[in-house]
């Protein structure tokens, strides 16, 4: 991907991303869903090596929201089992190429081998330089604020903080995005255009980009025109334009 000819102030830091359209990938060339996540989830790894290669450090993909839950049994444990799979391979390329990983999410309902491997891989990748990878995992954008308003209560009760204090900065440390920059794009792959709970709070200024392909489908050159697109807009944050 060739960005040289853009204004550097105009590339996304940040881009999130819902990772959409497996099931439709799989349907589409007569394979199980199974299939399109598996596909899906090594398509996560290709597109962060094309962020690092754009020099975009953060990067957020909705892996599994509170939602999820509700499909089948089976679909869950799949789902379960691969991120397992690919958490516990993946951290040793982590390290190898500088990228940080995140989580996202209420862990408390992942199994504990799934939480101690979050543990240990934001641990071990907490210092890496070149991408900032966050997964959001049993997220939903709702269910982080409420999370966030209880541990801001409790502050207030026990004294550790002043009620006056809550600003949108003060409030944003108590989401799990701590620390991450808000995003600037946010891509949908598979033709939805909905946000479905993802990010509420740091979404509030992004700009969005729906594109039909299939997330597994979703390639460099789609990467390159998402990021041209955003680069072609006037974002104001409610201001005036100049
Ligand atoms: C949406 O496609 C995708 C998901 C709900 C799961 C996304 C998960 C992965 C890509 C694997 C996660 C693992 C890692 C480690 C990244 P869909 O099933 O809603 O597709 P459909 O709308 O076509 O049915």
């Amino acid at each position: 991907m060739n960005l040289s000819d853009l204004d550097p102030g105009k590339i996304p830091r940040h881009i999130a991303i819902i990772l959409d359209g497996n099931g439709r990938w799989a349907k589409q060339r007569g394979l199980i869903r199974q299939q399109g996540h598996k596909a899906g989830a090594d398509n996560v790894e290709t597109v962060a090596d094309m962020m690092i290669a754009a020099g975009i450090p953060y990067m957020t993909v909705y892996a599994f929201s509170t939602e999820n839950w509700k499909r089948s049994q089976e679909e869950v444990s799949y789902l379960m089992g691969l991120m397992r799979w690919y958490l516990k391979n993946y951290i040793k390329t982590a390290l190898r190429k500088g990228i940080r990983l995140r989580f996202l999410g209420d862990a408390s309902r992942l199994d504990q081998e799934l939480q101690k491997l979050i543990i240990h891989a934001e641990e071990v990748t907490k210092d890496m330089p070149n991408l900032t990878l966050s997964f959001a995992i049993n997220y939903g954008g709702r269910d982080e604020i409420l999370r966030a308003v209880r541990k801001v209560s409790r502050d207030v009760a026990d004294g550790k903080l002043d009620e006056k204090d809550i600003d949108e900065t003060v409030f944003s440390s108590y989401l799990d995005t701590k620390g991450l920059p808000d995003p600037d794009l946010m891509i949908r792959t598979s033709g939805e255009e909905r946000i479905s709970n993802f990010l509420l709070w740091q979404l509030a200024y992004s700009e969005l980009y729906f594109t039909d392909v299939y997330w597994p489908d979703f390639s460099e050159e789609d990467l390159e025109k998402a990021i041209r697109s955003y680069a072609a807009r006037d974002r104001r944050f409610g201001g005036r334009k100049k």
